[in-house]
Parts: structure tokens; C-alpha cells; sequence
């Protein structure tokens, strides 16, 4: 019996490890690099209606224990992903849940209506939460009306689940879920990158071009956990976690506040199977204390 099945939606995930948008590419660039049956779904670098070259370099820096970033959503456009990305990952043994993002509310429904004709993808991940561009991004998740709105519309249009991808950068991000929740979606992910900032003294430049980026990696894992727990305790649909997962233990502590499943992000940059390892050490998890994910999900114990 396999004991770390989730479902989100009608869909079932063989387990709960996916790994995250903007950090695997369209998977092609992983192949060879580990077993993508292991994995229970990629989520795409974010799509959008046409294709965008993303931000001027620089647009990475290390810090100390974590990443920025400021890409700037660079990628192919719709049509282009459909012809020459979907091929490939429609035919791995993992299921595909394409992230959207647009620089109005009428680009994700094109996008998605368009989508809805493509064999081979199981779910949606609305990106509201990218901090890095001018035209929408964050935006959609910074304002409960718009981002309800914006959930409600694409629903209409979508057979599949939707995942809506939330920034941490507002007051509340449970009100932002609950909105979101409202308006449709069956899932929300959670946490996208906090906004950062690094200077080179030297030149008194800022590390960016532009300025400030978003920053993931193990130093976000904390914030990550409590924007996580407050989102659990608040809405009724499944919380997806992300932020600064590097091991099972980190995996581990999510499920405990009561995340359904999680995506490995940054990790992956530094082993590339990171995300397979994970799933490998749950199901052994599983197996040596003798039970299901679902146990697992929410068994924080916290005193009255
Ligand atoms: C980017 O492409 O700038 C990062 C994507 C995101 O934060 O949503």
C-alpha cells in the first residue's frame, strides 16, 4: 500500500515531493540527473503568453545561507512550450503541473484556456507571487479582491486543479488564501521568495540590476514554516510548502504544521536529486514508524 499518496483536487500524487517552478527548468535540463518516477510532480518554469527574455544580468547572488534572485520570468511563451517543451514531459511518469503567470488577470485565463487543449498536464500553478517584475506578479497576491477575482476567472476556464502560488510579502497571507479559496483554487503554495537586498560596498552598487530580488534558500525555512502553519490553520484546501527544504527532516517539519505535500527549490541547484532523495527517505520513513503521510499531516502538538 503506498502510504504517502496525496490528492489535490481529482488528482492523485504518488507522494508529495514536487519540485519547484524556476528551479528545474522544463525538466529536459535534469534528465539523466535522477529518476523523475520518484518525484511526485514538476512544476514547470512559469509560463507566460509570450515569450520574455527576463531580466538584465546580474540577476543571482549567494548569500549566506540562501539565494537572490531577480530572472524576471524569462521563457518561451505558450506556444512555443506547448510545441517543444510538452513532448518531453508529457511522456515522464510524474505528473506535470504547469505554473502561469501573467501581466493582467485576462492573461491567465488565455493562458489556461489555451492549456486546457494540451494533453499531458495535470494541474495548474497560478504564479501571483513573482516579486521581480513591473507588470503583475506579486500584485495578484498583494490585493484579496484582485487575487479572488483573478482565481474565479481562470476557474471557469480550468478542467484541473489550481494551485495559486502566494507571496509572503503581505500583512496577512492567510487572508490572501482564504481569498483565493473563495475564489476556486484547490490548493495554494506558499511561500514564494522574500524581497531582498545586497550591496558591494566596493562600488556601492546593489548585487541586483535590479535593485532587489527575491531571496529562497535555508535562511527563509523558519518564515516559511510559520506563514505555512498560519495558512493550514485558516483555510480548508491543501497547503503546498516552499521555503529553504534542503532534507527530509526539513520536509518533515512542514508536514507536521500541516503542508500536504512540498516542493524542493533552491536544493536542487545544489544536488540535483535532492528532490528524489526525499522521496525515497519518506517512504522510509513511513515504513519504520509504521504510518500514512496523512498521520503525519498536521500532528503539531502545541500546549493549550
Ligand atoms: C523570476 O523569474 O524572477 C522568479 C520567479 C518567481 O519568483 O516567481
Amino acid at each position: 500500500m503506498n502510504k504517502v499518496a496525496i490528492r489535490i483536487g481529482d488528482v492523485a500524487f504518488a507522494n508529495p515531493i514536487m519540485v519547484a517552478s524556476g528551479t528545474f527548468g522544463y525538466a529536459q535540463e535534469f534528465d539523466g540527473l535522477l529518476d523523475f518516477s520518484q518525484i511526485g510532480a514538476i512544476v514547470t518554469k512559469t509560463v507566460t503568453l509570450e515569450p520574455r527574455t527576463g531580466n538584465p544580468p546580474p540577476r543571482i547572488w549567494e548569500t549566506a545561507a540562501g539565494m537572490l534572485n531577480s530572472i524576471g520570468l524569462p521563457n518561451v511563451g505558450v506556444e512555443e512550450f506547448i510545441a517543444k517543451k510538452m513532448p518531453f514531459l508529457r511522456n515522464l511518469a510524474t505528473r506535470i503541473v504547469v505554473n502561469v503567470a501573467g501581466k493582467t488577470g485576462d492573461d491567465y485565463v488565455r493562458i489556461v484556456e489555451r492549456l486546457q487543449q494540451v494533453d499531458g498536464i495535470d494541474a495548474y500553478e497560478l504564479n501571483f507571487s513573482c516579486p521581480n517584475v513591473k507588470q503583475g506578479g506579486m500584485s495578484f497576491s498583494a490585493d484579496a479582491q484582485i487575487a479572488e477575482r483573478v482565481t474565479a476567472d481562470v476557474r471557469k476556464k480550468s478542467q484541473r486543479p489550481l494551485i495559486v502560488k502566494l507571496t509572503p510579502n503581505v500583512t496577512s497571507i492567510a487572508d490572501i488564501g482564504k481569498a483565493v479559496e473563495q475564489g476556486g483554487a484547490d490548493a495554494v503554495s506558499a511561500i514564494n521568495t522574500l524581497v531582498g537586498m545586497a550591496v558591494d560596498v566596493k562600488s556601492r552598487r546593489p548585487r541586483l540590476s535590479t535593485i532587489t530580488g527575491g531571496l529562497s534558500g535555508p535562511a527563509i525555512k523558519p518564515i516559511a514554516l510559520a506563514k505555512v502553519y498560519e495558512l493550514c490553520r485558516k483555510l480548508t484546501i491543501p497547503v503546498v510548502a516552499i521555503g529553504g527544504i534542503m532534507n527530509l527532516q526539513d520536509a518533515l517539519e512542514f508536514f507536521v504544521v500541516g503542508a500536504t505535500a512540498v516542493q524542493i527549490g533552491t536544493a536542487n541547484f545544489i544536488n540535483p536529486a535532492c528532490a528524489a532523495e526525499i522521496a525515497q527517505g519518506l517512504h522510509g520513513y513511513c515504513r519504520a514508524q509504521n504510518l500514512n503521510l496523512q498521520e503525519l499531516i498536521g500532528s503539531l502538538r502545541v500546549e493549550k
